[in-house]
């Protein structure tokens, strides 16, 4: 079975609720079709209910099972747009505001996940990644205890034994030590809820163990001990270079007597840049497949996709979502 088939399994047997912002995007009917029908989460599309209809038509998808809702008309419409402006008061936000953004699919969507009215949320198809992160930071919130939103890519390459966590390659650009700790600490949990598979966290540098002094890599040794502090069960370790993170003989070699050198499955990168160049690297180069980013930190999921996504990405994506949403 692959990683996706069973996510797929997984989400059927939680059949969790989820909002897609963007329904009057073609694909996002398909999808929501798709996802229905194979029961693997139940489905609300936000968009006008009359173009909703024309366009279902015109795609030969039957309508049945699926929940649209129409922001504007929605009776829920007052009480979102009131808890948002209490949420978001402190920064200057009135009813008028809070209604302006209400209107916004995004907005409204991510209030749903908020208030309980959907497990998750997957947008992006038509909206960029920074537009659904707000929408997912000012209504859903963080997790306690988290300190940033973040990313991982699941990377599954050809002749690797297991699947391979990498973060953050979209979102974060400049961590500091604490919140690479908290990237850390949030990707092994996904890492472990999307896998199966028990976290090995490298905390990666172009340093092992002092092979190197700079203040870089001072800010990867600082983040590993604050995710020895926080996270004192989880297996993570660093600083070190990604073949003593990969390779069990250079691991045993260049940092003796560590627990992840030579078996790391959660890669953690400095930062968005060698985290977002390592992942396209590695797809092009091995022939990888990437899937992602998935963001991670958030109280509830709201998930993010490429705008070039199809519909079959959604459907995984939204899969992806249910399995997030019953942590
Ligand atoms: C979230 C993101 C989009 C914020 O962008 P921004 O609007 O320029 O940033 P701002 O500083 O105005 O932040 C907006 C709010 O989000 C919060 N925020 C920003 N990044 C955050 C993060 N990673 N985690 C939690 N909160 C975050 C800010 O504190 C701010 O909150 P406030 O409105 O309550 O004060 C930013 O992470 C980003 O641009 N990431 C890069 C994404 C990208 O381009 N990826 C491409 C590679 S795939």
């Amino acid at each position: 079975m692959t990683l996706i088939d069973q996510i797929q399994q997984k989400a059927k047997s939680l059949r969790k609720h989820i909002v897609l912002p963007e329904g009057e995007d073609d694909r996002m009917l398909l999808a929501a079709d798709q996802l229905v029908r194979q029961k693997i989460c139940d489905i609300t599309l936000i968009g006008n209910p009359d173009l909703l209809d024309e366009r279902a038509k015109a795609l030969g998808i039957s309508m049945q099972g699926i929940q649209c809702v129409d922001p504007a008309q929605s009776e829920k419409f007052e009480p979102y747009a009131e808890a948002f402006m209490e949420m978001r008061k402190h920064k200057g936000v009135d009813i008028d505001g809070s209604r302006k953004l209400m209107r916004k699919p995004l907005y409204y969507g991510a209030m749903m996940v908020h208030q309980g009215d959907a497990d998750g949320s997957v947008a992006g198809a038509n909206n960029t990644t920074g537009d659904v992160l707000r929408a997912g930071i000012h209504c859903i919130g963080l997790k306690p205890g988290i300190s940033v939103v973040s990313s991982i890519f699941l990377m599954i390459v050809p002749g690797w034994s297991e699947v391979l966590t990498y973060a953050d390659g979209g979102v974060v650009p400049d961590p500091t030590a604490e919140e690479l700790a908290s990237i850390a600490i949030t990707s092994a949990k996904t890492h472990r809820l999307l896998t199966g598979n028990t976290p090995n966290v490298a905390m990666l540098s172009f340093s092992t163990y002092g092979s190197a002094s700079h203040k870089r890599v001072d800010k990867i040794k600082e983040a590993a001990r604050i995710v020895k502090e926080k996270a004192p069960d989880l297996n993570a370790d660093g600083e070190m270079q990604a073949d003593a993170a990969l390779i069990p003989e250079i691991g045993r070699k260049k940092a003796p007597g560590s627990s992840v050198a030579g078996m790391a499955n959660v890669l953690i990168f400095p930062d968005l840049d060698s985290g977002n160049i390592a992942y396209k690297l590695t797809e092009r180069l091995a022939g990888a497949t990437a899937l992602g980013p998935l963001i991670q930190g958030l109280k509830k999921p709201a998930m993010d996709l490429s705008r070039g996504c199809s519909a079959d990405d959604i459907v995984n994506v939204a899969a992806i979502c249910s399995v997030l949403a019953g942590e």
